[in-house]
């Protein structure tokens, strides 16, 4: 074992495995719980149970040094230092479920010296809730920052650390602070309120800034603007910043479209209406089906009409499907009478039973077949080395919505498609009949 502090995890999903794997790789020994066996024994396998790029390579490169394992007394024994990473799906009610976060809890009732690190993003108040359940509990507000699809150089190089403790739990508050110290970030000091209030901030934030992108492609598209120029010049003010103000067929996945209706319930059961957020929630909405207007504007009816999805994840490099904005928009083209094929490198297996009748094809070109119109919904690297004009000669008509502005519209063009993106006026070479 090394001179490093030991870490435990509990809950071996994206984040979990994420700061065990990347701990490990700090040079720490890492116990990581999980309660489902099957996962654990993949782990032991060095299989990965999603996508994550590097993620498996990483867990096995420390394979030494990390233990998986469905019993929280291997990780209470080993570690001080407990990571909670556990998933805080929406209830019914557009709270957060914290079931899961609670029987971590119940796990240390009878302990007295283990350090309660929250890693899961809890609606603002639960460390306290939690520290008036378990008095004694010394309780730490982490919450992390990392994006699916580059969780592992989010992790290692963070822009900021936030470590949130209250006065009587500084030393384990300083614990945590000295394992994050050798990433380097901006370590940000702070109470657990306060630290919980950042998490579910920034992602409203983030959530916002897209909402407003979006917004603003759409007043580009009817004033004859590019929204490309016109985030591109908004960024370059350092106060505005150019990071997510990519205009596209709205935000999905498992954190923003939860923390933002999560924020928003949270002020509401405080008797506070959060205005602003539900404008957010509903041009995301109203954003992912804007692509069937765009369609029909060109397609007229789209009963019988077949159309091509191009990806389904709810952004490249993983193949999480949840909140994508293809489910929302899948569903919307059946609804209209459309036939629906799609393709996805790696999100198709879990998409399945999740996008009714939409036929599955095995490449790309495969789903231009015979296809009236495509979709680009996931913007895939893959995707911008196509061959267009091959493409083109299989499609029924050429025509190409960019619900991400991903292509380039001369190569398109060039290729003898008709192309429209988000935010930009139409432009086409080919006559769309
Ligand atoms: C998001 C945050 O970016 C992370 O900081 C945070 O840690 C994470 O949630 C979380 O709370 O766990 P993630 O959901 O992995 O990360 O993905 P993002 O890269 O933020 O993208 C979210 C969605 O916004 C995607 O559907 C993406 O296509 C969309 N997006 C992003 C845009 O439409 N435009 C942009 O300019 C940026």
């Amino acid at each position: 074992m090394s001179d490093l502090q030991p870490v435990g995890v509990v809950g071996a999903g994206w984040v979990g495995l994420v700061t065990a794997a990347c701990f490990a790789e700090l040079g720490h020994t890492v116990v990581a719980r999980d309660i489902v066996q099957e996962k654990v024994d993949a782990l032991d396998r060095g299989e990965l149970t999603f996508h994550e790029p590097g993620l498996a390579d990483l867990l096995s490169q420390n394979r030494e040094r990390l233990t998986f394992t469905t019993d929280i007394a291997d990780v209470l024994e080993t570690a001080k230092l407990l990571f909670v990473c556990v998933d805080t799906p929406p209830t019914y009610s557009g709270d957060a479920d914290l079931s899961r976060v609670r029987s971590v809890v119940d796990d240390l009732r009878s302990d007295g010296d283990h350090v309660l690190v929250m890693k899961s993003t809890v609606p603002a108040g639960t460390g306290e809730t939690i520290r008036r359940d378990l008095p004694g509990l010394a309780y730490v507000s982490c919450p992390e920052f990392l994006k699916e699809g580059t969780a592992i150089k989010d992790f290692m190089n963070p822009e900021r650390v936030v470590v949130g403790a209250d006065a009587e739990h500084g030393e384990a508050g300083d614990l945590v602070e000295e394992l994050y110290r050798p990433l380097g970030g901006e370590m940000v000091r702070t109470d657990v309120a306060s630290a919980e209030m950042i998490k579910l901030a920034s992602n409203a934030f983030l959530a916002t800034k897209i909402s407003f992108i979006n917004e603003i492609a759409n007043v580009c598209e009817e004033v004859g603007a590019d929204v490309g120029e016109v985030a591109l010049g908004m960024g370059l003010d350092s106060r505005i910043g150019p990071a997510f103000l990519k205009a596209g067929i709205g935000f999905g996945g498992s954190c923003f479209p939860k923390d933002v209706n999560a924020l928003k319930m949270l002020a509401g059961n405080t008797g506070y209406h959060f205005q602003l957020l539900n404008a957010v929630i509903e041009v995301n909405e109203l954003q992912k089906r804007r692509v069937v207007g765009k369609l029909q504007k060109h397609l007229g009816s789209l009963v019988g009409k077949r159309i091509a999805l191009l990806g389904l994840a709810f952004k490249p490099d993983t193949d999480d499907m949840r909140e994508a904005s293809s489910l929302v928009l899948s569903a919307r083209l059946q609804g209209e009478g459309a036939e629906v094929v799609a393709f996805d490198p790696v999100a198709a297996k879990g998409a399945e039973g999740l996008l009714g009748s939409v036929t599955m094809a095995d490449s790309a070109l495969g789903a231009l077949d015979g296809a009236d119109a495509v979709v680009l919904v996931t913007e895939w690297a893959e995707f911008s080395d196509l061959d267009w004009t091959e493409a083109a000669s299989q499609m029924a008509r050429p025509l190409l919505i960019d619900g991400r502005n991903f292509l380039d519209p001369e190569t398109l063009h060039a290729a003898g498609f008709t192309y429209e993106g988000i935010g930009k006026s139409v432009s086409s070479s080919a006559p769309v009949a």
